[in-house]
């Protein structure tokens, strides 16, 4: 099985662009933010605790996402991989994932990091905010937030990969399209 997470502050396309690599390279798509999402929407206990810490741009407690990770890990079958996109977002996640997969044998495959300034962050979150209506992209002060705690916490796993040989970026600014063939080039060698 293939391992890729798919990296990059809030906004840099990971969600654009997750659709098109799970179809070429049929992986299951697992976003930590869509599913607390779901759990919120569908008002589980678990998505009762996740709404004010996602709502302020905070991160929720790294075992909630790690459980939903791994069951995932143990539920879904039938594809040729997974695309982790929003996790892991801390040095601890990190580690977790490291040993769940060394459970079974396996290890990250690796990591398609995409980048964008941030200035660019404020821009394309002003514009997804009229359309898909995310509760944590309607307030400035939110999702400045949410940069924040990116550079906190997020993006010392940069080193992390780094160190481990399998950290990868990829320009995020362009069109779609073109950040796209950036990704699929990168990935044709795994
Ligand atoms: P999450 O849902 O993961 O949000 P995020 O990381 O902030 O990332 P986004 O979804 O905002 O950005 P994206 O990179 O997917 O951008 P998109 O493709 O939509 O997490 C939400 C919250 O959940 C967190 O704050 C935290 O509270 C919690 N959470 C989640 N995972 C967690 C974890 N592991 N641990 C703890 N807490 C966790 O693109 C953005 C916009 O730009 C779109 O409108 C798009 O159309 C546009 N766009 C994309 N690409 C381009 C392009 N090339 N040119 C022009 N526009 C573009
Ligand atoms: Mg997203």
């Amino acid at each position: 099985m293939k391992y890729f997470i798919l990296f990059g502050p809030p906004g840099a396309g990971k969600g654009t662009q997750a659709t098109a690599m799970v179809e070429n390279y049929h992986l299951c798509h697992l976003s930590t933010g869509e599913l607390l999402r779901s759990e919120i929407a569908a008002g589980t206990q678990l998505g009762l605790q996740a709404k004010a810490l996602i709502e302020a741009g905070s991160l929720v407690p790294d075992e909630v996402v790690e459980g939903m990770i791994e069951s995932k890990f143990k539920t879904v079958k039938g594809v040729e991989g997974f695309l982790l996109d929003g996790f892991p977002r801390t040095i601890a996640q990190a580690q977790a994932l490291d040993e769940m997969l060394g459970r079974s044998g396996e290890e990250v495959t690796s990591v398609v990091s995409i980048m964008i300034p941030d200035e660019m962050i404020m821009e394309r979150i002003r514009h997804r905010a009229t359309i898909e209506g995310r509760a944590d992209d309607a307030k400035e002060e939110v999702v400045a937030n949410r940069i924040r705690t990116y550079h906190d916490k997020t993006e010392p796993l940069v080193d992390f990969y780094r160190k481990a040989g399998k950290y990868n970026e990829i320009d995020g600014v362009g069109t779609i399209e073109e950040v796209r063939e950036r990704i699929f080039t990168l990935m044709n060698k795994f």
